[in-house]
């Protein structure tokens, strides 16, 4: 296997599970180091262990991603351990299931914090590294959703935080590009992770379905009629990671077994 990654410092949240979980571990199987973020202590040492075991180096740090107070600290514990950040991965987010007349004031905040807000007090950060230390061809990647581009029912908070994280992206796009910083995030459809699993157990009641009968539902409705697997998110962000993909900024891809066409 062409190694695409081999000495970098990949920093990635969400990193306990999911795809976060398995970007790291491909990171690792690409000669990167890693750093892994996430709120799950156990998970995160556990995925840090699965990094390791790749032969390369792993530091996790247990931390909320919506607390901005420690991203500061986070970054510096990474940078006195590695110096400079190659690659950041948004992966870690929260999805809410609520119609939007019905949704609090404090999920709004939650869901915007982990969602966005996070992920750019976080890209500011690994950017500011990037260019103090003339980082070539520095890359940011997050996760958005294809919920970002199709309005979904009982699902309108998400939705927004997702559709702005796509304008985010375009705007540190254009804003870095004179620094050779390429800033991408992936839009999955339906993926199979616990996250999804959720959404089945809280939409399904919502939509008068029981969960297994929601799912089958929502896969019918994927021209593929199946979910994705992380690790077919987390290969598309490894390529959009590596020097393959240089010349890629500001586009948010659809990876969504064609769920976006209809
Ligand atoms: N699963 C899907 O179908 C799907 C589809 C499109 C987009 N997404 C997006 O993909 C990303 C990953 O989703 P997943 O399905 O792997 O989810 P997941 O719930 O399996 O994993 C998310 C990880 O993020 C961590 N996390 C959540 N809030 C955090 C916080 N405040 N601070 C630090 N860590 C935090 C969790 O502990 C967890 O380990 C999310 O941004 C999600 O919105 C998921």
């Amino acid at each position: 296997m062409e190694k695409l990654l081999t000495g970098k410092l990949c920093v990635v949240t969400g990193a306990a599970r999911g795809m976060g979980r398995s970007l790291a571990i491909k990171y690792a199987e690409h000669g990167a180091n890693v750093a892994l973020i996430d709120l799950n202590k156990e998970g995160l040492e556990m995925a840090a262990k699965e990094v390791e075991a790749k032969g390369v180096q792993a530091l996790p740090l247990v931390m909320d991603v919506a607390a901005a107070q420690e991203i500061d600290s986070a970054i510096r514990a990474i940078e006195s351990k590695f110096i400079k950040i190659d690659v950041l991965a948004n992966c870690a987010g929260i999805s809410t299931s609520r119609l939007l007349v019905d949704v609090e004031e404090a999920e709004w905040d939650k869901v915007l914090n982990i969602n966005l807000k996070a992920v750019y007090l976080l890209s500011r950060r690994a950017a500011r590294n990037m260019i103090q230390n003339k980082v070539q061809n520095g890359k940011i990647v997050s996760i958005s959703s294809q919920a970002s581009k199709i309005g979904e029912f009982g699902n309108g908070v998400y939705c927004i935080s997702k559709a702005g994280l796509n304008m985010l992206t375009q705007i540190l796009g254009l804003e870095l590009a004179e620094y050779g910083i390429a800033v991408t995030a992936v839009c999955p459809g339906y993926v199979n992770t616990e996250m999804v699993q959720q959404v089945f157990r809280k939409r399904g009641p919502l939509e008068g379905m029981t969960p297994e009968e929601y799912e089958k539902t929502l896969t019918n409705t994927v021209p593929m009629k199946r979910m994705a697997e992380p690790e077919e998110i987390a290969d598309l962000m490894v390529y959009l990671s590596s020097g393959k993909a240089n010349y890629i900024t500001g586009v948010s891809v659809t990876i969504a077994g064609g769920r976006t066409l209809i």
